[in-house]
């Protein structure tokens, strides 16, 4: 399968850091280590209140907003909770899903993950479905079907074309925060799992057009190994995300590489 056919995406993760003011002198900093024209989409997925300025400033750079999470509700009586219509008024354009933060803090299942990615879908937004499996899991040698059975399950009942819309990112759990980052290779190794998996499930060009990501402890010293894998497209970035200069450099290595 042809790499060259999927447009790489750097996104960065916030979590629950930085405040609405810091979002213009960030911008500021980022948009002076990368160019204007670009070969790869950049998006950056702030907490909700950050979300306005965040639009406001980068939406001129051609750098899309993200959010962390959404409801899988309609409008409605859901004290706390966010709607995908109302992230896409705010001019958010992709949204993640499933992080694993979430799933162990806030017990969110496979099930949750299918209907938010529906959600997002039906609203023309884009879900950044994270997948990935413990130490434990990975010490077991479990690991390719747990992380196939996640991404399939997050995908159930979609049909092919929206599943070429989806973007997956692949962030063992052990890797996350933690800096200690995968090797090359096995990072693709289950990435080409997960693709393999589309393929069968919603057709070759469904599998051809899916975007996969890596993220876990990606930094500008071991991003360009990571995104020269053939199955991978980019990555999910949450430490490295807050220094724009550390964002920028993950950013040009993504560029270089689809040229
Ligand atoms: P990290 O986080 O880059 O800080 O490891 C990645 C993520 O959780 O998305």
């Amino acid at each position: 399968m042809n790499k060259t056919y999927r447009r790489p995406l750097i996104a960065g993760n916030w979590k629950m850091n930085r405040l609405p003011s810091e979002a213009e002198p960030y911008i500021e900093r980022l948009k002076n280590e990368i160019p204007r024209e670009r070969s790869c989409d950049i998006v950056l997925c702030v907490p909700f209140t950050v979300i306005s300025s965040m639009v406001a400033s980068a939406a001129d750079e051609n750098i899309n907003v993200g959010a962390q999470d959404v409801s899988f509700n309609d409008f409605g009586a859901y004290t706390g909770e966010i709607a995908a219509e109302t992230l896409s008024d705010l001019k958010v354009t992709y949204c993640i899903v499933g992080h694993s933060e979430r799933r162990a803090y806030h017990a969110e299942t496979d099930a949750d993950v299918n209907k938010k990615a529906k959600k997002l879908l039906s609203e023309g937004l884009t879900p950044i479905i994270c997948v990935g499996e413990s130490l434990e899991q990975r010490e077991a040698g479990i690991y390719p079907e747990f992380v196939t059975y996640q991404a399939e399950a997050a995908l159930a009942g979609l049909d092919s074309g929206a599943v070429s819309r989806c973007v997956i990112a692949y962030e063992p759990i052990w890797a996350i925060g933690t800096g200690k980052s995968i090797v090359p290779e096995q990072a693709e190794e289950v990435c080409r799992d997960i693709r393999g998996a589309v393929s069968r499930k919603y057709g070759e060009s469904s599998a051809e057009a899916v975007r996969i990501l890596y993220g876990g402890s990606m930094n500008p010293g071991n991003c360009a190994d990571i995104l020269a894998q053939p199955n991978i497209d980019g990555g999910l970035i949450g430490g490295a995300s807050l220094k724009p200069a550390d964002f920028g450099r993950i950013i040009m290595a993504a560029d270089g590489g689809a040229n």
